[in-house]
């Protein structure tokens, strides 16, 4: 939550700063605010809004008598926590003199008693932030070392943060440091970045250093070095980013986000790819498990908030049948609270698109320390949540900008059955034959999906006759019951509307007293063996009012009779279905939304990377 970017470098920083806050905005958008450090000294502007304000601010001020020129800036895009969404509470925030410029993501939990220390002191507060106190406390304590500053700070600092800061007499200096959240080096050429993720400077370098617990990064022109918070310097190794500026474009799309669900059949080609032999069984050696630990797991835990908790469940239905392994699926924000029962013989995954959501991480880090293994199966390369797992299967969706999350999770799912595949084929729960078989059906997922993409016009026009609903329920069964939540979830996120999801057989049980005559219920329904109970109830919910919108395989009558609008899907693999009935849902989401006026790709108080608790 909230994006950070810092440059210094021979460019001007504002075009820099404000292109790499453009694509940041997803992690937060209340407001967002630029410091330059130029010939002009510090200058600061900020707004309260989307980044479009803060732009139309900077164009505004063109020709003024303090310009944003230089070649050092800072830049913040924020999702409030303290104080409301304001101009005032825009960050950059800066000290009692205007020489210190600090933006931050997280929080400080001790402010309150720094705050009154300082107010005592003579500082003047001018916004309701936590982050203020580090402007004033560079103020006080900077005496020509910027960096030894900051590191004296964080010592005094409780919570999270990610710090930047810069200050008007060191105009080759931008500070940053990191606690619990996440921040990324950019290396160029002549010039170097800080940001939240790499996508904050994707369009200049795709080199990258991550930084770690308690480091202090100082970015100078000529080069990057990190430190702990003695001081010390500490070595790392770079990487090189895969993803190019292209793909965290919107190439030609109206929203990010219509463009990352047509490129749901290449995330899971890339997911895939590379991952099975010639002889064609899989080969993981990401995993870093010998195959007798793999034998010796006698217990899965899958952990994740959201879109990926679906997966997670997904994961489960086929984990299960596949490796004869109890599996358990954990909201990550509710684990490590309750004492779960996890050992050295538990394989525990982490599914994080981002890397970085506090609620797996802190779920992850509770399974470790109770010697649990865990793999992460995240989007992003270098994240928190990858480093601190024991191994990592990288999905390869791509950077995903929308907050609402789709090639991700479709990577995701991929992921969850190659891994679910690759342990039968170690554990030998299924013969090597079939699981070289479920192997070739998975290959042919992305055609299906895209055989279902080229099929939304359908699913356009029904968006228009539901955009005026106040409610929607989801309905599905076994691996359809996930999807339900994940439609149901989309819809709310993304259209306001109060959208909730069921198993099929669970709605007699109370949540059939919902129906209303015309009430929208979309049945997830795909060729399955529970088929006959689920035309049942399909059958239950129209003879109570019910509008009922069916997803269902191609050929398929049996629910025909009961569908008032049908959505149809190829045929596939039961197992697989997910891949294939989660399109839908999330077009006639982006859809309603877009009838609805909404912004698809920020959604009101939402953020895609949540990093607090
Ligand atoms: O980055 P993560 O996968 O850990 O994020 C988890 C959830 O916050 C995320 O899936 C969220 O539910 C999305 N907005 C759903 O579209």
């Amino acid at each position: 939550m909230c994006g950070i970017v810092g440059y210094v470098g021979d460019k001007q920083a504002l075009e820099v700063v404000v292109d790499g806050l453009r694509r940041l905005e997803y992690r937060g958008y209340d407001s967002a605010g630029v410091s330059i450090l130029g010939p002009d000294g510090l200058q600061v502007e900020r707004k309260a809004g989307k980044l479009a304000n803060l732009e139309k601010a900077i164009t505004d001020r063109q020709g003024a008598e303090h310009d944003l020129r230089g070649t050092l800036g800072i830049g913040h895009t924020r999702w409030a926590t303290h104080g409301p969404p304001t101009d005032g509470n825009a960050h950059p925030h800066v000290d009692c003199a205007g020489d210190v410029a600090v933006v931050h993501n997280g929080t400080i939990e001790n402010f309150e008693v720094l705050v009154r220390d300082l107010e005592d002191r003579g500082h003047q507060r001018r916004s309701d932030t936590d982050t203020e106190v580090v402007a004033h406390l560079v103020e006080e304590r900077y005496d020509g070392d910027l960096a030894a500053t900051v590191r004296s700070i964080c010592k005094d600092l409780e919570g999270s943060f990610v710090l930047v800061v810069s200050h008007k007499s060191e105009p080759d200096l931008v500070v940053a440091a990191r606690r619990n959240l996440p921040l990324v080096i950019g290396l160029g050429d002549g010039e170097n970045f800080v940001g939240s993720d790499v996508t904050a400077f994707i369009a200049h370098t795709r080199q990258a250093r991550a930084v770690e617990q308690d480091q202090v990064v100082e970015v100078r022109r000529a080069g990057v070095t990190v430190t702990d918070l003695d001081g010390a310097v500490v070595e790392g190794e770079s990487y090189h980013v895969d993803w190019d500026t292209a793909a965290a474009e919107k190439g030609g799309y109206e929203f990010f986000m219509l463009k990352e669900i047509e490129e749901q059949p290449a995330a899971i080609r890339e997911t895939l790819g590379g991952r099975m032999q010639e002889d064609g069984l899989l080969h993981l050696d990401e995993l870093s498990m010998s195959d007798e630990d793999i034998r010796d797991i006698e217990q899965v835990v899958i952990i994740a908030c959201g879109s990926s908790y679906h997966s997670g469940l997904v994961g489960k239905y086929a984990i299960e049948r596949w490796c004869r392994l109890p599996v358990q699926v954990e909201m990550a924000s509710e684990f490590r609270y309750r004492d779960p029962v996890v050992g050295r013989s538990t394989l525990v995954i982490a599914i994080s698109q981002s890397g970085e959501t506090a609620d797996t991480l802190e779920a992850l880090r509770h399974a470790r320390s109770q010697k649990a293994r865990v793999l992460a199966v995240t989007n992003t390369v270098g994240s928190t949540v990858s480093r601190e797992s024991d191994a990592v299967f990288y999905t390869r969706g791509g950077p995903e900008v929308a907050v609402a999350s789709t090639k991700a999770v479709m990577a995701q799912l991929a992921a969850m059955y190659v891994v679910g595949l690759y342990l039968a084929q170690v554990r030998g729960t299924r013969d090597t034959d079939e699981v070289r078989a479920h192997l070739r059906d998975l290959l042919d997922m992305p055609d299906l999906v895209q055989e279902v993409l080229d099929r939304m016009d359908v699913v356009r026009e029904l968006a228009l006759t539901l955009k005026d609903e106040e409610r929607v329920l989801f309905l599905g069964r076994h691996v359809g019951y996930p999807m339900a939540l994940e439609g149901a979830l989309k819809l709310k996120e993304l259209a306001y509307i109060g959208a909730e999801g069921f198993p099929a057989g669970e709605i007699k049980h109370g949540p059939i007293a919902l129906i209303e005559q015309g009430t929208p219920v979309v049945v997830i329904a795909p060729r399955h063996a529970l088929q006959a109970k689920l035309v049942n109830n399909v059958q239950e919910v129209r003879a109570r009012g019910a509008r009922t919108i069916v997803i269902a395989t191609d050929g398929d009558e049996s629910i025909t009779p009961y569908a008032d609008d049908i959505i149809r899907i190829p045929d596939a693999k039961s197992l697989l279905t997910p891949l294939l009935t989660l399109v839908p849902m999330q077009v006639l989401s982006a859809e309603i939304a877009r009838a609805r006026g909404l912004d698809v790709d920020q959604p009101r108080n939402l953020a895609k990377s949540v990093t607090v608790e």
